[in-house]
């Protein structure tokens, strides 16, 4: 199997193909003076492409990373359908079909959040988001995605994987924890099962949220005095979520807090507010930001094997 990026996620692609000893190759990517995406396989990269499948790593976040995506998944089809097809009449215009076999790996799934209709009217952007995508390839991974269900129902089968076995251990080694905390209801089942791999206390919040900046928790008495303890999301946007619950944690004595999670989007100034609240931030690698301490690869390659299990691929 060969790996391929774009722009938007060569880091991880790298991490991904050295977890599995597989070879990875960039696509080229540009931008017109219009902004406009530009894509192109590499004349060097084109064998490659047809001689085994492929996994494509590709985020769909910011917007311009569901365009390329898109462009790149139209590209890879075409020279494995052996469609060459070129103005400039460069190599061979026809060649033999080598048959399915594009895996497309997400690892921050963008659009996620919007995983249902809250209003009349609304579009439901996860399942839309979807569809686009699982009309080009044969099958998806996705990297701790907020709300599997909104997936379901895809033409293509979905293996979904997680890198909290990796942010656990990663915890153990660098914070020592005594406490894992989960933010709201929807993390729950992420922080417990990293505070159940390092072995540690657990308890959750329940939160509001007003809106995207304003979020309310549920006052309750959490056992962290003098204690060490991580907050672990799934995400971290704006951080108000990370903050408030840093507040509770300090009123009740911990002496220390970090937050942990799988997506690092970090918006709008979010690492300058979030160091005045916690004393580590810690992200995997599914979006280069800063703090992407922990390498997405092993998660990613875990939802790779059960992909080509599921679809009878070999390597
Ligand atoms: C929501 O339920 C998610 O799991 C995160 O808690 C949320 O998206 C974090 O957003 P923010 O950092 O803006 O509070």
């Amino acid at each position: 199997m060969v790996v391929l990026s774009g722009s938007n996620s060569k880091p991880l692609a790298k991490q991904l193909a050295e977890t599995l000893n597989w070879e990875h190759h960039s696509l080229e990517t540009r931008r017109f003076p219009d902004t406009e995406g530009y894509i192109r396989i590499p004349s060097e990269v084109i064998d490659a492409v047809r001689k085994e499948p492929v996994v494509l790593v590709s985020n769909t976040f910011p917007d311009s990373g569901i365009v390329e995506t898109l462009l790149m998944l139209e590209a890879i089809n075409d020279v494995r359908t052996g469609n060459m097809e070129n103005l400039k009449n460069i190599g061979p215009q026809e060649l033999e079909n080598v048959g399915p076999g594009v895996l497309l790996a997400i690892p921050y799934f963008g659009y996620s959040r919007q995983d249902k209709r809250f209003n009349p009217g609304e579009a439901i952007s996860a399942k839309a988001i979807g569809n686009l995508l699982s009309s080009r390839c044969d099958g998806i991974i996705v990297f701790d995605i907020h709300e599997p269900k909104v997936l379901a129902g895809l033409s293509v089968p979905v293996a979904f994987t997680s890198a909290m076995p990796e942010l656990a251990l990663h915890l153990q080694k660098e914070v020592q924890p005594d406490f894992i905390l989960s933010p709201d209801k929807g993390a729950i089942a992420r922080a417990s099962e990293v505070a159940e791999t390092i072995d540690c206390q657990f308890s959750y919040l329940e939160k509001t949220r007003i809106d995207a900046h304003t979020i309310i928790h549920k006052a309750k008495d959490l056992d962290v005095d003098g204690k060490i303890v991580a907050i672990v999301d799934d995400m971290i946007a704006t951080g108000g979520t990370i903050c408030r619950a840093a507040d509770a944690l300090r009123s009740q004595g911990a002496v220390e807090v970090h937050a942990a999670c799988s997506h690092g989007l970090f918006t709008g100034g979010a690492i300058a507010r979030l160091v005045r609240y916690v004393d580590g931030v810690h992200s995997t690698s599914s979006l280069p930001n800063p703090r992407d301490v922990i390498s997405g690869g092993p998660a990613l390659a875990r939802g790779v094997f059960e992909l080509m299990d599921r679809l009878g691929l070999e390597l």
